[in-house]
């Protein structure tokens, strides 16, 4: 009986782990976001240990076929699925969110251009600037395309122009990412400001504005920059597809 015991535990560990593999829990040094989206599901297994509720929770979304995250609170083993990627966020103690990455949004490629140059490029808070991904940065005239992975929550550039108005404009064949005033813009710099968490609801709009000796394709988007338009400068321009409370 104890081996039988012992089997089922291999079993069900053995499950979760390959459960676990594409799963994916959502925080930003060690700040952990919990989904206030409405849930198609909402459980707790008080019986259970945490771990036990955990490895339940994760099963309950891989076998509900609508099922893309879920938050699970460690102190009441409640488990929340949800069939959207996150939308609303707080963070809440003993709260943990779980994306599903196979379920991930779609590949996307990202053309950006940058006039005259692009520093830094955070996609979800993590610096993707790189010689090899953005040869063209400091070139305003040849644009970078970007193979952007899995769900997107924030983007976020600085900019250095030198003369005249510099910018940035940023599209994806399908419209879900273009640079316009849906995006905010700085040209002062602020702690974590490329963050998930960073609240920038008090930046300002960016503005749109036309680059007629620009002869690259940007499809719908519009050039933006900083509030004021400033040569020998820096602006910071970030884009969140999330709303917190
Ligand atoms: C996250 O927490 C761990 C353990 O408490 C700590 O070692 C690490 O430095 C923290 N990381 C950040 C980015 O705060
Ligand atoms: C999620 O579930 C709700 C309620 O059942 C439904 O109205 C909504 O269309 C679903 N959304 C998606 C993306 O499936
Ligand atoms: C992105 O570009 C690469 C290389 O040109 C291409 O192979 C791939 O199909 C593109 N992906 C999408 C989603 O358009
Ligand atoms: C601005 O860009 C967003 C995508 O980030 C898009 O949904 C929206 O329609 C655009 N607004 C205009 C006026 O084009
Ligand atoms: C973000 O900042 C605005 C004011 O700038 C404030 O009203 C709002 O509550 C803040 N949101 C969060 C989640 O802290």
């Amino acid at each position: 009986m104890c081996y039988t015991a012992y089997l089922m535990i291999i079993f069900v560990m053995k499950t979760f782990l390959v459960n676990a593999s594409c799963v994916h829990r959502l925080e930003e040094n060690n700040v952990s976001f919990c989904s206030c989206d409405p849930a198609i599901e909402d459980r707790s297994w008080s019986t259970f240990s945490f771990l036990e509720a955990l490895m339940l929770c994760s099963m309950r979304c891989s076998q509900t076929a609508s099922c893309v995250a879920y938050n699970f609170f460690s102190a009441t083993n409640q488990c929340q699925l949800f069939n959207q990627t996150l939308n609303k966020f707080s963070v809440m103690p003993g709260c943990q969110y779980y994306y599903r990455k196979d379920l991930s949004a779609t590949d996307k490629n990202l053309t950006i251009d940058v006039d005259n140059q692009l520093e830094e490029i955070y996609i979800n808070g993590i610096n993707v600037m790189s010689a090899l991904n953005f040869p063209h940065a400091s070139e305003w005239n040849i644009p970078d395309v970007y193979h952007l992975r899995g769900d997107l929550f924030v983007i976020a550039v600085k900019v250095y122009n030198d003369l005249y108005s510099g910018g940035v404009v940023i599209h994806t064949a399908d419209n879900y990412i273009l640079t316009n005033n849906t995006w905010k813009c700085t040209n002062n710099y602020a702690d974590g400001w490329y963050k998930i968490i960073y609240n920038d609801s008090f930046w300002p709009a960016a503005n749109e504005f036309l680059n007629p000796d620009y002869k690259g394709y940007i499809g719908n988007a519009k050039w933006i920059y900083g509030p004021n338009k400033c040569e020998y400068c820096k602006f910071f321009c970030r884009k969140s597809f999330l709303s917190n409370f």
